[in-house]
């Protein structure tokens, strides 16, 4: 299959996030990089968040070079409650407010369930789950008590509702980041305030591939489950990110966009017919 080559950014105008201040947690790479990319072309000031300073560092650098565009980053780790409640009160010290917060950082680990150490359940967890929720409860209540109409988008995923051999607490705290979603689209539309997610199935990114892609082998197994043909990378999520973040989804909250190009779908029945009920002329034998 032909992939495909569309750039996002194409179909929103070119100022739309001007004046907006967008906070994007992991903002430093993967997804998050692209993310923070999109933003800055669109006319947004953005922040990044993330534990290595070297790393945001250079992506700041990186894109006042290829865009003359100025970031400011705060280092902080989601899983810690004070440096979370810091980094919040930073940011909104810095730009006098945040308009829109992308809660992207996330950890994962490829590990047999009976193999997984108590700790390392619990790193995960605290990290996705928790981090996501002290980062959204910082940023909402300086909403709330301003009585500004703040919007989240949280990068969940898929695994969030399929479940994923190996990668039993990042499933199981995709699960709860989507769950609060719903709960707090219900509990916080009283303040303007609206809360989606965008759920990735698989994503090529440098971080995923070092950590669960590992290898060509995997790399092409998976694209053959994706009834769309394309591994994802960072560039399909960045879209319906955008979508959410605009005007245009004013109504939409609790809600969650899936980016993974069908892998989640059943296609166990599609395979089936096509190895024991051939079509006589294949594709082209259509009534
Ligand atoms: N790639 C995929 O296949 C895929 C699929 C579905 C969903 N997702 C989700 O997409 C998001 C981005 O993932 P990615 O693939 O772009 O991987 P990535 O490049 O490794 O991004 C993860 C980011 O999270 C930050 N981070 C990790 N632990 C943190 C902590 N305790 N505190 C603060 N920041 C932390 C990392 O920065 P530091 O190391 O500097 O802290 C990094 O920038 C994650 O939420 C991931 O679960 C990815």
């Amino acid at each position: 299959m032909k992939e495909n080559k569309f750039n996002p950014l194409s179909v929103y105008k070119e100022d739309l996030f001007k004046g907006k201040t967008v906070l994007i947690t992991g903002g430093g790479s993967g997804i998050g990089k692209h993310l923070t990319e999109a933003f800055l072309k669109l006319g947004a000031d953005v922040i990044i968040s993330s534990r290595d300073e070297e790393k945001l560092i250079q992506t700041q650098k990186a894109f006042k070079e290829e865009l003359g565009k100025e970031i400011s980053y705060f280092t902080c780790d989601i899983s810690k409650p004070e440096e979370v409640r810091g980094m919040v009160n930073a940011s909104f010290a810095l730009k006098g407010k945040i308009d829109i917060l992308i809660n992207n950082a996330g950890a994962n680990t490829l590990r047999p369930t009976e193999n997984l150490t108590p700790v390392r359940w619990k790193a995960i967890i605290d990290t996705v789950l928790s981090g996501t929720y002290y980062v959204t409860r910082e940023v909402a209540k300086k909403w709330i008590k301003a009585k500004f109409a703040g919007n989240i988008i949280n990068i969940a995923s898929t695994t969030g509702w399929t479940g994923s051999p190996y990668m039993a607490p990042s499933g199981a705290a995709k699960a709860g980041i989507i769950n609060l979603g719903k709960t707090l689209g219900s509990e916080w539309g009283k303040y303007g305030i609206r809360i989606n997610d965008v759920s990735p199935g698989p994503v090529f990114t440098k971080g995923s591939f070092q950590r669960l892609w590992l290898n060509e082998e995997i790399i092409d197994s998976i694209k053959s489950k994706v009834p769309l043909g394309k591994f994802p990378g960072p560039e399909d999520v960045v879209g319906p990110v955008l979508f959410l973040a605009s005007p245009a989804a004013e109504m939409i909250t609790g809600s969650t966009i899936t980016v993974d190009g069908g892998e989640a779908l059943k296609v166990m029945f599609d395979d089936l017919v096509d190895k024991f009920r051939p079509r006589k002329g294949g594709a082209g034998d259509i009534d």
